[in-house]
């Protein structure tokens, strides 16, 4: 057992939590996507700490944050141009770039002993205050326990990791609400690996894209994506995908048989009881959609029902979370 202390974020707290992970301790840390559980990613201990907290298998390599692209750079062996034009597209923000590593930058726990590191710059001023303050690069996955709900405030990061770890800075409730968009770049053609808050539209402005995220070339490609689970992002209830049309149908026979049932909808809500209604469009909807499956979760929901979202792909990312979290 740690003893966990939740600190508001404020300049000293920026200095404490700093000083915390430079000795090797776990902070979770706000950025622009969801918290993360923080860690120096250039020593093996406290790398591993990760891991223990979060109940992670170690085959899944961390993602590491620095607070600017030279620092990104001193990760890799080589950072190709389409890396140069992405890192100056959307750094600070929420894309991760998987690069060649460079031997001894970071632990091998972190890149889970392959070839590769995953690397961003975090666009949260928080998250870039404490890379600074920090001075050392910080390997952070989402600070949730392995396969739960990624956490949007620092409440939902006690809940699941509180007595864990050693420090949880408070900065409010995330932006964007659903992770960073990972691109191997560290291969021709650049690969999407995972969905995220950066649509694959926008990547493919700075060249060809293979979508590595359709089955068909992650049957061919397995391990590109390492810790791409089917089952992810999933609360303790059961969760179920419904067409809209027949959410409230399905809430009532569950209700008829006896279950607590719980439901997630695009506004206008149908569901009678414990329904939680969400924004219309894709961006509000990613911001809010962890919080809600929270929720519902909290409030003791055996099942949660939850309406499909359009087939479109300004909706890719949010349609992976959904289909992930209600994967049995
Ligand atoms: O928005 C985010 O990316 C958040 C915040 C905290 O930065 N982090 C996050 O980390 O979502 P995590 O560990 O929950 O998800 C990272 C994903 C994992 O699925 C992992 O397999 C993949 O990134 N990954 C990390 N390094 C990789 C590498 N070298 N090659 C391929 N995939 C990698
Ligand atoms: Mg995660």
């Amino acid at each position: 057992m740690r003893t966990t202390r939740v600190l508001p974020l404020s300049d000293a707290a920026i200095r404490e939590a700093a000083a915390v992970l430079r000795a090797g301790g776990l902070v979770a840390f706000p950025t622009e996507t969801v918290y993360g559980l923080g860690a120096r990613a250039d020593r093996s201990e406290a790398a591993r700490g990760i891991f223990a907290a979060k109940g992670r298998p170690p085959g899944n390599p961390l993602i590491v944050h620095v607070p600017d692209v030279e620092a990104a750079r001193a990760l890799a062996a080589s950072f190709p141009d389409v890396a140069v034009a992405l890192a100056a597209a959307f750094w600070p923000g929420p894309l991760t770039l998987v690069v060649e590593r460079r031997a001894g930058a970071v632990a091998d726990e972190v890149t889970a002993g392959g070839p590769t590191v995953g690397v961003r710059v975090p666009a949260h001023p928080a998250a870039i205050a404490l890379l600074r303050a920090a001075g050392v690069p910080v390997a952070a996955p989402s600070a949730n326990r392995s396969t739960t709900i990624s956490p949007t405030t620092a409440e939902h990061v006690r809940k699941t990791l509180g007595g864990a770890i050693d420090v949880i800075l408070d900065a409010g409730p995330t932006g964007f609400g659903i992770e960073s968009t990972i691109v191997d770049v560290s291969r021709s053609p650049v690969r999407l690996l995972r969905h995220g808050a950066i649509p694959l539209a926008a990547i493919a402005r700075s060249g060809d894209v293979v979508d590595a995220t359709l089955a068909a070339v992650a049957v061919t490609d397995r391990a590109a994506a390492p810790g791409m689970h089917a089952k992810h992002y999933a609360p303790r209830a059961r969760a179920l995908l419904v067409p809209p049309g027949e959410v409230r149908a399905k809430v009532a026979a569950l209700a008829a048989g006896g279950a607590r049932a719980g439901a997630i909808e695009r506004a206008p809500a149908t569901a009678p009881g414990l329904v939680v209604e969400l924004a219309p469009d894709p961006e509000a909807y990613a911001r809010d959609l962890y919080a809600a499956l929270h929720r519902l979760d909290d409030a003791g929901c055996d099942v949660i029902v939850i309406a499909e979202v359009p087939d479109e792909a300004p909706w890719a990312a949010v349609r992976d979370r959904l289909r992930r979290a209600t994967s049995a």
